[in-house]
């Protein structure tokens, strides 16, 4: 027999062996299929040794013909090789059929909340004890909501360019630089009485250790008839224990916002000195976490409540500040800049 024909030979014993292997549908007969072919023993490369003793005139042809048969036979085994790996997927599934009404695994990575997220429900629940509700508002708003309905001047610095991210193009669409512009719109939408807070991320044009162009906060407000500052007081006092502990002091300082008068700022003793001063509290025993005051009459004009009817009180936060020192980070923007390894070493239900 010529080479060729022992080649076409060949070909045909392949078609024959490839069906049976097809037939038993198990990955390792492609393996050995492929090596009784094409390994060092296999029939083809026996054949393609013969090609030495085959005359110079007659090689060439014989050495296409071969090589055709090879070409074939290589490339039905790596359509079985792909084929194997379906049967190997088929033969686990029939050993092991899948529950899925089992349990997932206990060793599954379940991750953890985000600081913030975690302080944010945290306060969530400890206001909601307090009987506030929780209200939403935009943070994309207008002029009048975050500023001039707040009783914040045209000219007050807050609206400096530096401070306020503006839209392109536009003087009055604005990321809002506080939460408080959701008073304005509860108030617009609601009747009193309120009992409000409202979490929400806000965004000014600064970034340090202790400032991030986002953060977030959480504004408070209450409004009904007889509303006093021993209100606001009780209320800071109350919320400020069930987060720092109930044995450290809390203080108000009188402060200055335009949406507020009297305004204040409210404190927390420093947790790690007790109060004696430390590095932590710059030596002054205490931590400012925030502003408050009672609701002042202008506000409740622009947004058509009688003042002489209803009195409330206003307050608001950075969650974020107390995340830090919760848990007792250096750097604020740690907590922004998606490090999974840093995000990673909060416990799913870390207390801070
Ligand atoms: N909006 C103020 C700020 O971002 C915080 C604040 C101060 C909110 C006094 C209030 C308040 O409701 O009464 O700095």
């Amino acid at each position: 027999m010529s080479i060729a024909e022992i080649s076409d030979k060949i070909k045909s014993d392949f078609i024959s062996d490839k069906a049976q292997v097809m037939a038993e549908a198990v990955p390792e007969a492609v393996e050995a299929l492929r090596l009784s072919y094409l390994g060092k023993k296999g029939k083809l490369t026996a054949v393609m040794e013969d090609l030495r003793n085959v005359s110079k005139e007659d090689r060439p042809a014989a050495g296409k013909a071969v090589n055709v048969v090879r070409q074939f036979i290589e490339s039905e085994i790596e359509a079985l090789k792909t084929q194997a790996k379906e049967w190997e997927i088929s033969a686990i599934l029939r050993q092991k059929p899948i529950d899925v009404t089992l349990p997932v695994s206990a060793d599954v990575n379940i991750g953890s909340l985000h600081p913030v997220t975690h302080m944010r429900h945290k306060l969530n629940q400890v206001f909601k004890q307090l009987g506030f509700t929780i209200y939403d508002g935009p943070e994309i708003d207008t002029d009048f909501f975050n500023f001039s309905a707040l009783n914040i001047p045209d000219h007050h610095p807050a609206r400096d360019m530096q401070d306020t991210f503006y839209l392109e193009g536009s003087k009055n669409l604005l990321l809002r630089t506080q939460t408080s512009n959701i008073q304005i719109h509860a108030m617009l939408n609601e009747k009193p009485p309120l009992r409000i807070i409202a979490p929400g991320r806000v965004f000014r044009c600064d970034s340090d250790m202790t400032h991030t162009p986002m953060f977030h906060q959480i504004e408070g407000f209450v409004v009904d008839e007889g509303i006093t500052f021993a209100h606001l007081k009780g209320t800071i006092d109350a919320f400020l224990k069930a987060i720092f502990g109930s044995t450290l002091a809390t203080r108000l300082r009188p402060s200055f916002f335009p949406f507020v008068e009297p305004g204040a700022e409210f404190d927390v003793q420093c947790g790690l000195c007790h109060g004696k001063g430390c590095r932590t509290c710059k030596n002054t025993g205490w931590i400012e976490i925030g502003g408050c005051g009672m609701i002042h009459p202008n506000v409740f004009e622009n947004v058509g409540y009688d003042s002489s009817q209803y009195s409330g009180f206003a307050f608001g936060f950075g969650i974020d500040r107390i995340a830090m020192n919760r848990f007792a980070l250096p750097d604020l923007r740690q907590l922004f800049e998606g490090d999974y390894k840093f995000l990673g070493n909060f416990p799913v239900n870390a207390e801070g």
